[in-house]
C-alpha cells in the first residue's frame, strides 16, 4: 500500500496503527467475553441435562424394582424375553446401587470395580440420613479409579409390605459431556485466533482507507511552493472531519497567498520610492561633474543632492519604523497620562507651521482624559494626523483637535476644513505609499497613515475617517482607556487654546 508516503513515522505511532489496534483490542475483548459466556452456558446446559437424565433414570428404575412378598428381597420386574426391556435393564443397571438401611449392599446392585467407593457403608448411611432430612435426592460427582468422571443420584425406595426404606443410587459416566466440552474448547482455540487475525486484517485495511484522504492533504501541502501559493485541495464532498481539514488548509493557503502578495507589492513600492530620489541624486551629481565650473554651481548641486539624500534617509527610517511597529517589534511602554494634555502640547508645537500656512489651529479639549497608552507612539499618531490636516487644508481654513473620555475608551479627534478625501480613496489611505492623486502634490511618502493604523492597532483601538471632498475631513481614533487609577496626573482644561 502507499502508506510509505510517511516513511519517517514509526509504525506504532501512526494513526492507522492506533486506529486498527483499538478496533482489534475491542474485538478481542468482545470475543473473549463471548467465549467465556459460551463456555459457562455450555457447562450449565450439560450439567442440568445430566441432572435431568439421572432424575428420569431414577424414576424409571424405581418403577422396575419390586420386593419379593416373603423374602423381601428386591428384584427387577422386567420381562427377560422382551429385548426392549432387557435393553432398559442393561442401561439402568450400568452403575446401580441398592442397599438396606444399614448400608448393606444387595446383590442386585451392579457396581463396577473402579467405583467401589459407591458401596461404602458409612457413606450410604450418611446419605440416607441426609435424604431423610431434606426429602430430596442427593447428587454427587465422583471419579472412578480409572479416571472417568461419574455423576450419581441417590434416593430411597420403600418396600410396601414391610415399610422398610431401601437406598438406591444410579450413576452415569460424564465422558460424553466432557467430550462435548473439549470439542467446544478446541473449536474456540482454533476459531478465536482465526477471527482475531481476520479482524486485524480488516481493521488495518479499513483504517487505511479512512485515512487515505489525509494523504491528499499531505501531498498537496508538499506541492506548495512560493510560486503556487494559494493552491487549493479539492473537497471530497463527504462533509466530514477531513473535508473540514481541507477547508482550513485551503483557507490558510488563501491567506498566505494574500499576505505574500502584499509583501511582494510592498517590495515593488519600496523599490519605486527609492529609485526616484536615487535617480535625482545621480542626475544632479553627473550634471555637476560634467558641467559645473564654479564653486557655487558645485555647492548648489551638492545641496540639491543632500536634500534628496535626506528624503531617502527619511524614507528608510520610516519604513524601518513601520515594519517594526507592524510586526509588533516596537515595545509598548504604556503609562497613565492625560490625553487632553498630550494633545494640547502637540497642538502647541504645530502653531508655527499652522500660522505659516495661514490656518487657525484650535485645541478644544474640555475635560481631563485619563488613559493608559504609549506616550511616544500616541504622539506619533497626533503628529501625523495634524501634519496631514495642515498639509491638506488651504490657507484661511482651520484645524481642530481634541480628546474626550468615552466610557472605557478615549476618543481622539483631528478635524480640518481642507480638501477632503474622495470616498473611493478612503479605503486605501491607510495602505503603505498610498496617496490620493493630486495635480500638484505636496511632498509626502504616503506612509504616515499606515503608521497611524499600525500604532492604533497595536493599542487595540480603531480609527474612523469621515470626509466631504471640498469641505474637510475628520479623523477619529478610539483607544481602550486601559487601567486608569485616580492618581493620573490630569490638568483641568478650562478654556480651549
Ligand atoms: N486631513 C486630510 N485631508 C485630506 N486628505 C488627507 C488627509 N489626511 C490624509 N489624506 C490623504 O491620505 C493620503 C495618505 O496620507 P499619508 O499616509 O499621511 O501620506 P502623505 O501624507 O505622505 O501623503 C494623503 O496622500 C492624502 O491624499
Ligand atoms: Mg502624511
Amino acid at each position: 500500500m502507499s502508506w510509505d508516503r510517511f516513511p519517517q513515522l514509526k509504525l506504532f505511532r501512526t494513526l492507522r496503527f492506533r486506529l486498527a489496534g483499538t478496533y482489534l483490542f475491542i474485538f478481542a475483548v468482545v470475543l473473549v467475553l463471548v467465549a467465556i459466556a459460551g463456555t459457562t452456558n455450555l457447562n450449565h446446559i450439560l450439567e442440568s441435562e445430566s441432572v435431568q437424565t439421572l432424575d428420569d433414570e431414577l424414576g424409571a428404575l424405581k418403577g422396575y424394582i419390586y420386593f419379593e412378598g416373603d423374602t423381601h428381597v428386591p428384584y427387577w420386574f422386567l420381562d427377560p424375553s422382551d429385548p426392549e426391556e432387557v435393553n432398559i435393564r442393561a442401561r439402568l443397571s450400568d452403575v446401580f446401587v441398592i442397599a438396606d438401611e444399614r448400608g448393606t449392599l444387595d446383590p442386585l446392585s451392579s457396581v463396577p470395580r473402579s467405583l467401589a467407593q459407591l458401596s461404602n457403608r458409612n457413606m450410604i448411611v450418611k446419605e440416607l440420613e441426609l435424604i431423610r432430612k431434606t426429602q430430596e435426592p442427593v447428587f454427587k460427582k465422583i471419579v472412578s479409579t480409572d479416571k472417568i468422571p461419574y455423576q450419581v443420584i441417590s434416593s430411597t425406595l420403600r418396600d410396601k409390605d414391610t415399610g422398610a426404606r431401601w437406598y438406591v443410587a444410579e450413576g452415569r459416566a460424564l465422558v460424553d459431556d466432557n467430550t462435548v466440552r473439549r470439542t467446544f474448547r478446541r473449536n474456540l482455540l482454533i476459531y478465536l485466533p482465526l477471527a482475531l487475525v481476520l479482524c486485524a486484517v480488516v481493521s488495518w485495511y479499513s483504517a487505511g482507507r479512512a485515512l487515505r484522504a489525509l494523504q491528499s492533504v499531505d501531498s498537496a501541502a508538499k506541492k506548495v511552493t512560493g510560486s503556487n501559493l494559494g493552491l487549493q485541495i479539492p473537497r471530497r464532498g463527504a462533509d466530514d472531519e477531513l473535508d473540514r481539514l481541507i477547508d482550513s488548509f485551503n483557507e490558510m493557503s488563501r491567506r498566505l497567498k494574500a499576505s505574500f502578495e502584499q509583501v511582494r507589492q510592498f517590495s515593488t513600492d519600496v523599490s519605486h520610492e527609492l529609485r526616484t530620489p536615487l535617480t535625482a541624486i545621480q542626475g544632479q551629481l553627473e550634471v555637476a561633474l560634467f558641467t559645473a565650473t564654479t564653486k557655487e554651481q558645485l555647492k548648489e548641486a551638492i545641496e540639491n543632492a543632500l536634500q534628496d539624500v535626506e528624503r531617502l534617509a527619511n524614507l528608510v527610517r520610516a519604513l524601518l519604523l513601520l515594519s517594526q511597529s507592524e510586526s509588533g517589534q516596537i515595545p509598548m511602554h504604556k503609562n497613565q497620562l492625560d490625553l487632553g494634555r498630550l494633545v494640547e502640547d502637540i497642538v502647541d508645537q504645530f502653531q508655527i507651521p499652522a500660522e505659516a500656512s495661514s490656518l487657525r489651529l484650535l485645541h478644544t479639549t474640555t475635560q481631563p482624559v485619563p488613559c493608559e497608552v504609549d506616550r511616544t507612539q500616541i504622539e506619533r499618531v497626533m503628529t501625523n494626523l495634524l501634519s496631514n490636516a495642515i498639509k491638506y487644508t488651504p490657507a484661511g481654513g482651520w484645524v481642530k483637535a481634541y480628546a474626550e473620555p468615552l466610557g472605557n475608551q478615549v476618543r481622539l479627534v483631528v478635524e480640518d476644513s481642507g480638501v477632503g478625501i474622495p470616498a473611493s480613496h478612503i479605503p486605501h489611505i491607510f495602505d503603505r505609499f498610498y496617496r490620493v492623486p493630486d495635480p500638484n502634490p505636496e511632498k509626502g511618502l504616503g506612509l504616515g497613515l499606515s503608521f497611524v493604523a499600525a500604532i492604533v492597532k497595536a493599542h487595540g483601538g480603531e480609527i474612523n475617517v469621515h470626509s466631504d471632498p471640498g469641505k474637510g475631513s475628520r479623523f477619529e481614533v478610539l483607544l481602550p482607556a486601559g487601567a486608569v487609577t485616580a492618581s493620573v496626573p490630569v490638568r483641568n482644561v478650562t478654556s480651549p487654546a
